[in-house]
C-alpha cells in the first residue's frame, strides 16, 4: 500500500516483520518534543502510538491538516487513550483506535501479581533471603506476616473488562467481591456499592479504571483514612487516579497496610518517598506485558490499518467514528 505508517516505538520483532512486509513503515522513535514529532511524522497517513506519547491538539492539528497527506488513523498501542485528545482528533478528521479485549487477562494477572506480592510481602521476603537474613535467623513464627486472602473482601474500582477479569480470579481465591463503577451494572454475580462503602468494607482495593476527569485524584489522604488499616491498594488503571504523595504519606503513617503499583501519576517519574518504602511493590507498567498479548495488540493495529486503507471501512475498535 502506498501510504506511510509511522510508529513511535519498535514493537516485537515478529510484529515489526509483519508491519514491514505489509506497509511502508517510518520509525518515529526518539523524537525530542512535540515539534520534533510533528516534523518526523509529517506525511504519515497512519501512526501507531504508545501510551507514553502525547497526541494533543497541537500535534493532531499539525498532522491532521497536512495538505497532501493528512493523518487519517491513529492506532494507540494500549486500551487506555488518555494520552490522546480524542475530541481534537475528531475535529481534524483523525480516526483513533485502541486495543481492547486482547490485554484483559494479562492485565488482570498483573493486578493479581501485585495483590499477592503486597499481601504476602513477597518483595521483603526476597530481599531478606538474598541479604542473608533468613540464613542467619532461620524460620520464625512471626516473620513477615501478611494478610490472608481467602475470606477477605476485594473492592474493584472500575468494573470493565479488566475489573471483571480480576473479580473472576478473586472469586476463585475465596474472596467476596464488591465493586464501584461509573455506571452501576446489574449483569454480574458481584455486588455494586457506593464509593464510601467500597473504601470502608474492602480488605483489598484494585483500581482498574481509566484516567478521566471523574477518576483523577479519586484516592487522596481522605480516602486512605477511610480505608481499613489492614487494607491493600493495587493500581493497574492509571496513575492519575491516585494522588501519589498522599499514598506515600498513608503508607508511612500506617493508614493502610501496603500497595502495589503498575502505573504512576507522573509516569515514568515516581514519587521519591515510595522508592524507599518496604510496604509498596512497584512495577514498570507491565500490565499487558506478555509476548502473546503484545503480539495480539499489534495484530489489532494491523487490522485497523487494513480496514481503513485496504477496505475503506471504519475499524470496529474506532473510538470516535461509528463503524
Ligand atoms: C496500558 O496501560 C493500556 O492502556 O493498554
Ligand atoms: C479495559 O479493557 C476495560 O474495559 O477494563
Amino acid at each position: 500500500l502506498p501510504f506511510t505508517l509511522g510508529i513511535t516505538s519498535p514493537l516485537l520483532d515478529e510484529a515489526m516483520a509483519v508491519l514491514q512486509q505489509k506497509f511502508n513503515v517510518r520509525d518515529l522513535s526518539g523524537y525530542r518534543d512535540a515539534d520534533d514529532l510533528i516534523e518526523k511524522a509529517r506525511g504519515c497517513e497512519a501512526i501507531i502510538s504508545m501510551l507514553s506519547d502525547s497526541f494533543d491538539e497541537k500535534v493532531l492539528s499539525a498532522l491532521g491538516r497536512h495538505e497532501q497527506t493528512p493523518l487519517k488513523l491513529l492506532c494507540n498501542y494500549a486500551v487506555g487513550t488518555n494520552n490522546i485528545d480524542i475530541e481534537a482528533a475528531s475535529r481534524f478528521g483523525v480516526m483513533v483506535t485502541n486495543t481492547p479485549g486482547v490485554l484483559t487477562e494479562a492485565t488482570a494477572d498483573t493486578a493479581f501479581a501485585l495483590l499477592m506480592a503486597a499481601a504476602r510481602r513477597v518483595r521483603e521476603g526476597e530481599i531478606l533471603v538474598r541479604s542473608g537474613g533468613f540464613t542467619k535467623t532461620g524460620w520464625q513464627p512471626t516473620m513477615l506476616l501478611g494478610q490472608e486472602l481467602c475470606g477477605s473482601t476485594i473492592g474493584i474500582f472500575g468494573m470493565g473488562r479488566i475489573g471483571s477479569a480480576v473479580a473472576r480470579r478473586a472469586a476463585a481465591f475465596g474472596m467476596r467481591v464488591i465493586y464501584h463503577n461509573r455506571n452501576p451494572r446489574n449483569d454480574g454475580p458481584y455486588t455494586a456499592v457506593d464509593f464510601e462503602h467500597l473504601l470502608r468494607e474492602s480488605d483489598i482495593i484494585v483500581i482498574c479504571a481509566p484516567a478521566t476527569p471523574q477518576t483523577r485524584h479519586r484516592f487522596t489522604l481522605n480516602e486512605f483514612q477511610a480505608m481499613k488499616s489492614s487494607a491493600i491498594l493495587v493500581n493497574v488503571g492509571r496513575g492519575e487516579i491516585i494522588r501519589e504523595k498522599d499514598l506515600a504519606l498513608a503508607l508511612q503513617k500506617g493508614y493502610i497496610f501496603a500497595a502495589g503499583l503498575d502505573v504512576y501519576e507522573h509516569e515514568p517519574l515516581i514519587e521519591p518517598l515510595l522508592m524507599d518504602m518496604d510496604n509498596v511493590v512497584l512495577l514498570p507498567h507491565l500490565g499487558s506485558a506478555t509476548r502473546k498479548t503484545r503480539m495480539d495488540m499489534a495484530m489489532l493495529c494491523i487490522d485497523a490499518i487494513e480496514s481503513v486503507f485496504s477496505k475503506g471501512t471504519i475499524p470496529t475498535n474506532c473510538l470516535n467514528y461509528r463503524p
